[in-house]
């Protein structure tokens, strides 16, 4: 009776996804919320009893009126999941998360929390939920987070696979031509998406012109960037004689050097928007200084994460390894490294 989500980091294009740009998001494998469901005789039905501590909340709440705001997301999950499948539960039901992926850090806790349970319920029932299913039903949720979500969280944590994303639209999965490596710095500062979007939004209202230029100038490499994921690098140097003899992988590493410049670059106009701050700009050049192609925030900034990008470990020894200890000495509570393609 138990549903499990993994984590997530956006590659690009956060906060302009909420404008109708495009993003890059992938999934983080290596953290994972598990759910685990199941019947509580003890309780009438419309009764729900949580453990959640890592979330800081362990209590009884009623389905349909959970008075504790922590419990509200989770309550509001179960209740989508029995509604989506019709089911009547006899008794009261128990819940119990325990999650892998810190909170209000840019890693996608809320979505997997949600997605968990929601397959939790599945199980419970026997009945299959798919991803698309998974991600819609979980996007009613995100809603009680920040009224204005575009949607890329729930998205690519339910289909668990990177994917370009524009709201409204169906994601579309992306195959990598261009395998790389994400070491994922968490500053250990909160970051409260629904203040930061709200923020953005305060700034788009007060000058629409030109938040839309630099909305548009995300759009634009995230389109370069897709290219180069799906099919390798697409502004190669000219060959010198060194890199003649080098084969096929030769245009890989161009490839992850093109993200890391793409990824500099939004880091930048994210910093315009004013979503960065001191510390996560002081993060992202630590993990360049250490040799990564590029770096930049990921998520709703204010805090939360930085992701910096490298050339799979086959191609480049420990450069994963000196990267996380610059970022930890930079500052970064934890790190965690993620292989994509
Ligand atoms: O803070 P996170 O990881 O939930 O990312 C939010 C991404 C935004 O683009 C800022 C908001 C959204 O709904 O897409």
């Amino acid at each position: 009776m138990s549903g499990q989500a993994p984590g997530k980091a956006i590659l690009f294009g956060e906060h302009a996804v909420v404008y109708g740009r495009p993003s890059i998001a992938v999934p983080v494998l290596a953290l994972q919320t598990v759910a685990k469901l199941e019947p509580y005789e003890g309780d009438p039905p419309g009764r729900l009893q949580i453990e959640a501590p890592g979330i800081g909340f362990s209590g009884v709440v009623d389905l349909d009126r959970p008075d504790a705001s922590e419990a509200k997301a989770l309550a509001m999950a179960v209740r989508l999941g029995l509604q989506h499948f019709r089911a009547d539960p006899q008794s009261g039901l128990k819940l119990q998360i325990q999650s892998g992926i810190p909170i209000a850090s840019g890693m996608g806790s809320s979505a997997a929390v949600t997605v968990a349970v929601l397959r939790a319920v599945a199980e419970l029932l026997g009945k299959a939920l798919p991803a698309k299913a998974a991600a819609e039903l979980a996007f009613e949720v995100e809603l009680l987070h920040h009224g204005t979500p575009s949607g890329i969280d729930n998205t690519v944590v339910a289909h668990a696979t990177p994917v370009y994303f524009v709201k409204g639209s169906p994601p579309e999965p992306l195959q990598t031509a261009t395998p790389f490596q994400l070491v994922l710095a968490d500053s250990g500062r909160p970051s409260p998406t629904g203040e930061m979007v709200a923020e953005v939004r305060e700034r788009w209202q007060a000058d629409q012109p030109a938040m839309e230029r630099t909305f548009d100038e995300i759009g634009d490499l995230v389109g370069r960037a897709r290219r180069v994921i799906e099919r390798g690098a697409v502004d190669p140097p000219a060959p010198t004689a060194e890199s003649a003899g080098k084969g096929p992988n030769a245009g890989n590493d161009d490839g992850v050097r093109e993200l890391g410049e793409l990824m500099d670059r939004n880091h930048e106009l994210l910093g315009r928007i004013g979503v960065s701050t001191p510390e996560l700009d002081g993060l992202a050049e630590a993990a360049r200084q250490a040799g990564a192609a590029g770096a930049k925030l990921s998520g709703a900034g204010g805090g939360g994460l930085v992701i910096a990008i490298t050339r799979v470990p086959s191609q480049v020894a420990h450069a994963g390894n000196s990267i996380q200890s610059a970022l930890r000495a930079a500052g970064a509570a934890r790190t965690y490294v993620t292989q994509v393609g």
